[in-house]
């Protein structure tokens, strides 16, 4: 081979090695770079997941809180769409499980009052605040607050509290109708007797009869009346002592007996001899007997029998106030006990409606129960339960 073709063929080598090795290195340094880069996007996204997971947790607390708030809550854009809500609002609205995200305030509340208002909120800028009925028995109460992004809306629920004041308006119409009319019946038989009646002794000891059961009532009432407004002041403090219940039964069972003679019904008593203490307040058991005992007279046509019984089971003594009066239907038994409860407006004979609420409560207030059984046209049976005085394990 010629000289000058040997040096052309090592250079064009030596160039090609040059060339190779030119590439390697900048292959190592784009690795390096890549490798660089790879590590940079990696704490980028460690950063971002710790963002998002911290927002997340945010958000959790924040809807966490929203939906253990009582308070309705609802937030709208500047279009007056809802942006979110919490669970009182779902609650509030009965909403369906539909998503009103994005949608007009109005698909939500189901209310022109209430998405006017936001609207004015909206375009005015100012606080708004309203008190809305829905339904007639839904009443809320309004605030809207203007946002940059739109309004944000406290609504708060003022039905429960409504309910309350209505139920407390009818409860004071019906107690002075109960107490006018035997008030009206004093009034009539005092006339009577006055026109003459009092002149013929006979009719005289009937009218006289009378009026001692138009006081029974009266009287019954004034004092269930007291002791509502006993128990709705709190903490009336029971003056707990161990008490022979029977003596308490005989005790007020001698003072019912001429209530119970004036209606024409038998009231006898009946508990064996070696009763175990109980651990009461002597006066307010006194109460849930004469409430019973009342009731039973009241709801029992002439002729028929009462009796107040007690016995011994287990770490209680049971007490009794059974009748062979009208009864009580199935479907009202359960009520009974609630304030105000009466099977038969019309017949209930006058009363509060409140004698078996305060029954119970004065029972459970020292540990025990009250129940019924009834077979309507046969009769009644209240018991309530009291604890021993010392427990017999
Ligand atoms: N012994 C009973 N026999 C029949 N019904 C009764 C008897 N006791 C209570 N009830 C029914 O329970 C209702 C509630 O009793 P209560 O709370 O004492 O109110 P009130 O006696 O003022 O009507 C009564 O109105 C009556 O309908
Ligand atoms: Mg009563």
């Amino acid at each position: 081979m010629e000289i000058s073709a040997i040096v052309i063929l090592s250079v064009t080598a030596a160039s090609a090695v040059l060339a190779a090795v030119l590439l390697l290195d900048r292959l190592r340094r784009a690795d390096r770079r890549s490798r660089h880069l790879s590590k940079a996007v990696n704490s980028l996204t460690d950063q971002l997941r710790q963002a998002t997971a911290g927002l997340a947790a945010e958000k959790e607390k924040l809807n966490s809180l929203l939906s253990a708030i009582s308070e309705g809550f609802l937030l709208v854009d500047k279009e007056n769409k809802v942006v979110m809500f919490n669970k009182a609002v779902e609650h509030m609205f009965n909403l369906p499980p539909d998503d009103f995200i994005g949608l007009p305030l109005i698909n939500l509340v189901r209310d022109h009052e209430i998405d006017s208002l936001v609207r004015q909120c909206l375009g005015t800028s100012h606080k708004q605040t309203a008190t809305v009925e829905v339904d007639k028995v839904k009443h809320y109460n309004l605030t809207a607050v203007p946002l940059e992004e739109g309004a944000f809306v406290l609504v708060q629920n003022l039905s429960h509290i409504r309910h309350l004041e209505k139920v407390r308006q009818d409860f004071v119409a019906n107690i002075s109708h109960e107490l006018r009319t035997p008030i009206a019946s004093l009034k009539a038989i005092a006339e009577t007797l006055q026109d003459g009646a009092v002149d013929n002794r006979e009719v005289a000891l009937d009218f006289l009869q009378r009026i001692q059961i138009e006081i029974d009532k009266l009287a019954q009432m004034v004092s269930e009346l007291g002791e509502l407004s006993l128990i709705e002041s709190g903490d009336v403090p029971l003056n707990m002592k161990s008490a022979d219940v029977a003596a308490v039964i005989e005790r007020v069972v001698g003072r019912m007996a001429a209530q119970a003679d004036r209606a024409g019904n038998r009231l006898e008593m009946g508990t064996p001899p070696d009763l175990p203490a109980v651990r009461i307040d002597e006066d307010r058991i006194e109460q849930v007997l004469v409430n019973l005992i009342h009731n039973a007279i009241k709801f029992t046509p002439p002729g028929g029998r009462i009796n107040v019984s007690a016995r011994a089971e287990k770490e209680n003594v049971l007490v009794s106030v059974a009748d062979t009066g009208a009864g009580i239907p199935p479907d009202d038994l359960p009520h009974i006990f609630e304030r105000f409860y009466k099977v038969d407006k019309a017949r209930s004979g006058g009363g509060t409606g409140l004698g078996l609420a305060i029954a119970k409560h004065i029972v459970r207030s020292h540990g025990g129960d009250v129940g019924a059984e009834s077979e309507p046209g046969k009769g009644s049976t209240f018991t309530f339960s009291l604890p021993l005085a010392e427990s017999r394990r």
